[in-house]
């Protein structure tokens, strides 16, 4: 199954979509004669074609197909997948659907808190059940947050707070149940505890707030928290057959979560993973921690302390340092002739392509650069490597280069 650098070339080079053939050119690098960079559309952005259970919003996410490409071509059942930049955990809960073991690690400790009990879903019966012995809260919040939530909506939450923070030793019914609500704390719909506001994954300022709420002549209505619970754990569980139910729960007995800097990841033993697919913080700064902040609240996290964990390089050469680092740091955790797929995304509107730094960082900790992978949705036979740079709005492409250790 896992195949060597020869056949991935040849399989990229011969890949047909609906009919498109690959296009192949080649870069001028500093530290190799010439690489080959692979463009065409490798797998559909179709929604349905992936997995329910990933339906967790996170900033800057990756779509689940993206991960699944690598894992089912360079990876064999039981071998160790890994994200250094987990995030929702879109590599890792495809990981395990596909039974290969796991290692997740970001930064942030949210990050575990939106992954993990997608390893272990219960059933919606137990949710149900354990939901309705958790009430609503006395006490009053410690900060105003009026304009998002209505007061009996606030109660409910804080009672889930209380009982989260309070509970000693959380079970995965508890965890499953922290996750979901901390998903459905604010958004754009009547699916969301809050008023109308941003998209689940940013948070808006409450000074923010209050100016929206009198611009659209809004109030936050009551919402039933458990009701979008159990709604929204159902949509999550909608795909999910017994045979992804064991694979998750033979999975999730093994998998190890950390919350270290990809740069110091001390606990992963050398030469042990397989593949990594990853996507870092990107050079354009995505404030995670402002994002978060009342996701952050609920849990009882500090979001400013986090904040400043989180890489954020405004500068090229801050960035290239950092991820110099983590390239090291994958090299010794990666096994002989293991890969590494790591997605960049595209930058300042395809001004600076951060790939070919990529390239460069990668070759400089030890590794085999096989090549660029550009995959662009709606790709057309006449599309060229640098004409992408040119998308219409609402197309997206992903820039994936890969590494192979010798
Ligand atoms: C682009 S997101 C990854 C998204 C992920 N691929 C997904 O599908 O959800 C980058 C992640 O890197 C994390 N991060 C930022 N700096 C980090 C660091 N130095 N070490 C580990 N994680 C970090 C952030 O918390 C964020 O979750």
């Amino acid at each position: 199954m896992t195949q060597n650098k020869n056949t991935l070339h040849q399989f990229l080079e011969n890949f047909i979509f609906e009919g498109k053939r690959t296009v192949v050119q080649s870069l001028q690098t500093d530290s190799r004669k010439s690489l080959p960079i692979f463009l065409n559309e490798f797998w559909t952005s179709k929604q349905r074609q992936a997995h329910s259970i990933h339906e967790i919003s996170y900033r800057a996410c990756f779509k689940p197909q993206l991960p699944k490409f690598f894992i089912e071509r360079l990876t064999a059942p039981g071998d160790i997948v890994y994200d250094p930049f987990t995030g929702r955990g879109t590599t890792i809960i495809e990981a395990a659907l596909l039974g290969r073991n796991v290692i997740a690690n970001d930064i942030n400790p949210l990050s575990s808190l939106l992954c993990k009990p997608r390893l272990r879903p219960p059933s919606i019966e137990a949710i149900e059940e354990r939901l309705y012995s958790i009430y609503s809260s006395k006490k009053k919040s410690d900060i105003d947050l009026s304009m998002f939530f209505h007061k009996k909506t606030l109660s409910e939450i804080l009672g889930l707070q209380e009982y989260f923070l309070q509970k000693k030793k959380k079970d995965f019914l508890d965890e499953w149940i922290q996750m979901t609500a901390t998903n459905r704390l604010t958004g754009h719909s009547k699916g969301f505890f809050s008023v109308y506001t941003l998209p689940p994954n940013q948070a808006l300022s409450a000074e923010k707030q209050r100016k929206i709420n009198i611009e659209r002549n809004q109030q936050p209505e009551y919402r039933d928290t458990k009701k979008l619970i159990l709604k929204k754990t159902k949509q999550l569980q909608k795909d999910l057959t017994e045979t992804d139910r064991a694979a998750l729960q033979q999975i999730s007995a093994k998998a190890r979560f950390f919350s270290a800097d990809a740069r110091k990841t001390k606990a992963i033993p050398d030469s042990s993973v397989q593949l990594t697919v990853t996507s870092p913080p990107f050079l354009d700064v995505v404030q995670y921690a402002d994002d978060n902040w009342l996701r952050c609240w609920f849990n009882g996290i500090d979001a400013e302390a986090i904040g400043k964990k989180i890489t954020m390089s405004k500068k090229l050469e801050d960035w290239c340092a950092v991820m110099q680092s983590v390239f090291h740091e994958l090299y010794r955790i990666t096994k002989a002739r293991g890969y590494v797929a790591f997605e960049v995304g595209e930058v300042r509107s395809g001004k600076i392509r951060l790939e070919e730094f990529v390239v460069e960082l990668g070759i400089a900790s030890g590794f085999f650069c096989e090549g660029i992978m550009i995959n662009q949705q709606n790709f057309t036979k006449t599309a060229n490597i640098w004409g992408v740079h040119n998308n219409a709005k609402g197309t997206n492409t992903n820039r994936i280069v890969i590494f192979q250790k010798p």
